[in-house]
């Protein structure tokens, strides 16, 4: 986020990424350089999930730090491979410095210690944000920047297990649900611009998952108009239309498809009629092949996976009072991209 009103400047270890936080005695460049139209504070992030250890998830970081943003958001499933904290955290800082804000959220493989303990990697690779309320690691929000906060990020695990054995329930009733309910309501309250979620599981999936996070979730998303969702789990790049609840579509169920609950099919969204779904599996660790005959392929406006041209890299997006502005950037494999803006 590169704003005018900051206190903190963080410089990482790669040379020029810059992170400022807070305010006061950070000049950093024209916020509108970094993409987003308008000009005016934004706020730069980069998201992927499924990373692993290998020299592909090296690639991606590497492309982070081409990227400099302000921020990543790590949505899960990190090394793949029990005992491994130290090194995954090593390999983060190696590539983007011991300050940058790696920010993260469980996916299955650590949520219940089986690959790696989510709990490990959140102290070798702890909350850099300020602000932050909830469990990092778990279910957290945070708003940025801290002062006159453009966004507001709610990060979630519905549809994981965690080592009690006990999958965190986001069902219909449930008190996660109205934490993260209240989230986004508190957002609007505050009046920051944007809302941002970030999860492992997802519920729309050009392949092989289910709705893991529950439909009762995923409908409360769409009908409080969050701007973005962000998941991992399927190892590829999916992109959802605007999806909408409201007449003539009063609730999504996955599986099939409802024409009615697609409010625009373009590259250009205006905000408030519903929600972008965005998976970004493609943070290093074996891409996995999509159906472009699923059931749910009306959701979608686009989607890369191993057997149609996919590649290894990150969701990177700008904002600002005036618009997002994302785009898929590859880092290994073919050259796929995609754009979209959502405009207030
Ligand atoms: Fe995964």
């Amino acid at each position: 986020m590169a704003t005018t009103f900051m206190k903190r400047c963080l410089r990482a270890a790669v040379p020029a990424v810059l992170v400022c936080l807070g305010a006061a005695g950070c000049d950093p460049a024209s916020p509108s350089a970094d993409g987003a139209g308008g000009g005016g504070p934004s706020v730069h992030f980069t998201a992927a999930g499924d990373i692993g250890l290998g020299t592909a998830a090296g690639n991606v970081l590497d492309k982070i730090a081409e990227l400099k943003p302000d921020l990543n958001l790590a949505v899960g499933d990190l090394s793949y491979q029990a005992g491994s904290e130290g090194a995954f955290c090593g390999m983060v800082t190696a590539k983007l410095g011991e300050e940058f804000p790696y920010e993260l959220i469980a996916g299955n493989h650590e949520s219940d210690g089986s690959d790696g303990d989510i709990s490990k990697f959140a102290r070798c690779l702890p909350n850099k944000l300020p602000g932050l309320q909830g469990e990092y690691g778990k279910q957290w929000y945070v708003d940025v920047p801290q002062d006159r906060p453009l966004v507001r990020f709610i990060l979630i695990s519905p549809g994981l297990t965690f080592q009690d054995g006990v999958q965190l329930d986001y069902s219909k009733g449930s008190e996660r649900l109205a934490w993260t309910e209240a989230a986004v309501d508190g957002a609007r309250e505050a009046k920051i611009p944007w809302t941002v979620v970030g999860m492992h599981k997802l519920c729309f999936s050009m392949g092989r998952y289910d709705c893991d996070v529950g439909e009762a979730l995923t409908n409360m998303l769409i009908s409080k108009n969050v701007d973005l969702v962000v998941t991992g789990h399927q190892h590829a790049y999916q992109r959802t239309h605007q999806l909408r609840v409201g007449d003539r579509c009063s609730y999504i169920w996955a599986g099939t498809f409802n024409r009615n609950c697609v409010a625009d099919t373009g590259n250009t969204h205006a905000q408030g009629n519903g929600t972008v779904f965005v998976t970004a599996g493609t943070g290093g660790y074996g891409l996995h092949g999509v159906n472009g005959n699923d059931t749910e392929a009306g959701y979608f406006k686009t989607w890369a996976g191993a057997n149609n041209g996919g590649a290894f890299g990150v969701l990177d997006v700008t904002l600002n009072r005036q618009r997002m502005d994302a785009k898929y950037v590859p880092a290994q494999g073919s050259g796929f991209t995609d754009s979209f803006v959502i405009q207030r």
